[in-house]
């Protein structure tokens, strides 16, 4: 009989986007407690500095790599450097921050582009880089943080739920060409208690006149697990998602709302 696939990321190595804060930063510490070498990716040098002690302290292995995925220039030469630093990376996390709130005709063709380049022209270019060194080594794991608004679009969320669907087929239409062994899954998270929320929240708040705790409760009664994710709980689907034992798993995308959606 065959063994059971494993979850340990031993001897991988993981770029992981967006991890100064909230979900990303999680998802890099809890690849690095798989045992995967985490390359922790954002603007702010001194949130990832303290990230890479963190992981160190727990025994784990992080470097930092500043860089804004809005300058793709400099982000492919840091990531070409990269590469021919330290080798391959098999793991691909796909995040950044969620485009600003308002309603979808108020947004500017910038606002719109500049999201799109954020997004997916971000992910593009380093899905473009790694996957030749994933598919060399035989195993390649790309997971993407979306959101919930790809099957459900979200009031005043106009931007952010035009680019969530973009990116989920993006998604699906790499992972009918990547090669065996080689996966692209995206991850749905709902109401996650991170930084983003809290901006979300300060922002319907002023709009509808109430305070951000009323927000958080309307919130919270959508939910039938009847609270907010912590960002480790999203970490943790990612990373079985980047695991071998989600080889089978590919083009999916996997809500992690505590049953929110009502779509099946
Ligand atoms: N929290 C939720 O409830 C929720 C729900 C659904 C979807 N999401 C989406 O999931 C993703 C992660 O959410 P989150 O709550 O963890 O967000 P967050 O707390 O705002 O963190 C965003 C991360 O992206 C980085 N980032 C932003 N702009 C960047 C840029 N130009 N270049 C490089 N890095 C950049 C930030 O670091 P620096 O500022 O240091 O660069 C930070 O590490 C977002 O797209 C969010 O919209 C979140």
């Amino acid at each position: 009989m065959a063994e059971f696939p494993t979850t340990s990321l031993s001897g991988r190595s993981a770029l992981v986007c967006g991890a100064s804060m909230g979900i990303g930063r999680a998802t890099a510490r809890c690849l690095a407690a798989a045992g995967a070498t985490v390359v922790a990716v954002a603007r702010s040098q001194g949130a990832l500095d303290d990230l890479v002690s963190e992981i160190a302290g727990s025994g784990g292995t992080a470097f930092a790599l500043r860089a804004d995925l809005d300058d793709r220039p400099a982000l492919g030469a840091a990531i070409d450097r990269l590469l021919a630093e330290r080798g391959p990376q098999h793991i691909l996390i796909n995040n950044t921050g969620g485009p600003k709130g308002g309603p979808l005709l108020a947004a500017s063709e910038d606002e719109l582009a500049s999201a799109f380049g954020r997004h997916i022209l971000a992910a593009h270019l380093l899905a473009g880089r790694l996957v030749p060194g994933m598919t060399a080594a035989g195993y390649g794991r790309i997971v993407n943080v979306i959101s919930t608004s790809v099957r459900e679009p979200i009031p005043n969320l106009g931007v952010s739920n035009t680019i969530r669907g973009a990116m989920a087929s993006w998604a699906k239409s790499l992972s009918r060409e990547l090669p065996p062994g080689v996966t692209i899954n995206s991850v749905l998270p709902g109401f996650t208690d991170t930084a983003r929320l809290e901006q979300l929240a300060q922002g319907r708040a002023g709009r509808e006149g109430t305070e951000p705790d009323a927000v958080y409760r309307a919130w919270i009664a959508e939910v039938p697990e009847g609270r907010l994710a912590l960002p480790e709980e999203t970490a943790s689907a990612i990373a079985w998602l980047c695991s071998p034992a989600a080889a089978f798993i590919r083009g999916v995308c996997l809500p992690v709302d505590g049953g929110r959606l009502r779509s099946i």
